[in-house]
């Protein structure tokens, strides 16, 4: 079964529900423009918990084919935790996908795998798509360990998924590098790592999990560098950060196939 390429851009801490409704409604007029078939490459759009509401209102009355998402997400179902968001919450308001375990909440929130992996079974739970995000620092990089490194994420991550539930799911490599950096890396260095990945898969579940599973590339992804990402086997789309905040850059970026 062929994969569908998933492209989503990750809004980090970036626009307010105004600009949101900016931002989705230039991009859906722009993918409308150039006629682009949303069964071919999924859009996606993760904006801030503030703009979910706002996102939804226009995907549901406009009946737009962009996806949205969630930027992450608590293990608990509701009570006393001061901040927090619930998957039943995002459930409500018709998120899709939810990303879980980027590399700047591990870093600035602790996360670990464990509670990377228990979010994304939390997502999963509910319904929704997990976005699990795992990539290497440049220290782990520079002595030769992301493999080694990115593969001990995923074994983590998944642990406690069952193979139906990681078929469905997406994986995002983003080395943590090439995160706004405008370093991005080599097409051949994604898909080393996105290659592994897939390679493990198949050795913790089976051969058609691994086939299943979607894996992006995330790092200074951009209109005139993802083709050549594209086309690499083992590259199923792109976790965008900064050119998805450009509805002009983030439409040439879905439609890299025209
Ligand atoms: P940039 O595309 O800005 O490098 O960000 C990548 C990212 O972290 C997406 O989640």
């Amino acid at each position: 079964m062929a994969r569908t390429p998933i492209m989503a851009g990750n809004w980090k801490m970036n626009l307010d529900h105004l600009e949101a409704a900016h931002l989705v409604q230039s991009l859906a007029w722009n993918l409308k423009d150039a006629s682009h078939d949303y069964s071919q490459v999924e859009v996606v759009v993760v904006p801030p918990f503030t703009d979910i509401r706002t996102v939804q209102s226009l995907v549901e009355s406009d009946e737009l084919s962009i996806r949205y998402g969630a930027q992450d997400v608590s293990i608990h179902d509701e009570g006393a935790y001061t901040g927090e968001i619930s998957t039943g919450m995002l459930n409500k308001l018709g998120v899709t996908y939810v990303v879980v375990g980027h590399s700047e909440r591990r870093e600035y929130h602790n996360e670990s795998n464990e509670l990377v992996g228990q979010k994304a079974k939390k997502v999963l739970d509910a319904g929704m798509t997990p976005i699990m995000c795992c990539g290497e620092a440049l220290e782990i990089r520079k002595a030769g360990q992301h493999v080694s490194y990115v593969l001990g994420q995923i074994d983590a991550m998944l642990a406690n998924l069952t193979a139906e539930e990681v078929a469905k799911s997406v994986i995002a490599y983003e080395p943590i590098w090439a995160i706004g950096t405008g370093e991005v890396a080599t097409p051949e260095d994604a898909q080393e790592v996105c290659g592994a990945i897939r390679n493990r898969i198949s050795e913790l579940f089976d051969g058609p999990v691994a086939e299943a599973v979607r894996i992006q590339y995330g790092g200074s992804v951009k209109s005139s560098n993802v083709r050549e990402i594209m086309a690499k086997p083992d590259v199923d789309g792109a976790l965008v950060g900064g050119a998805s905040l450009k509805a002009d850059e983030f439409t040439k970026i879905a439609t890299y196939l025209k």
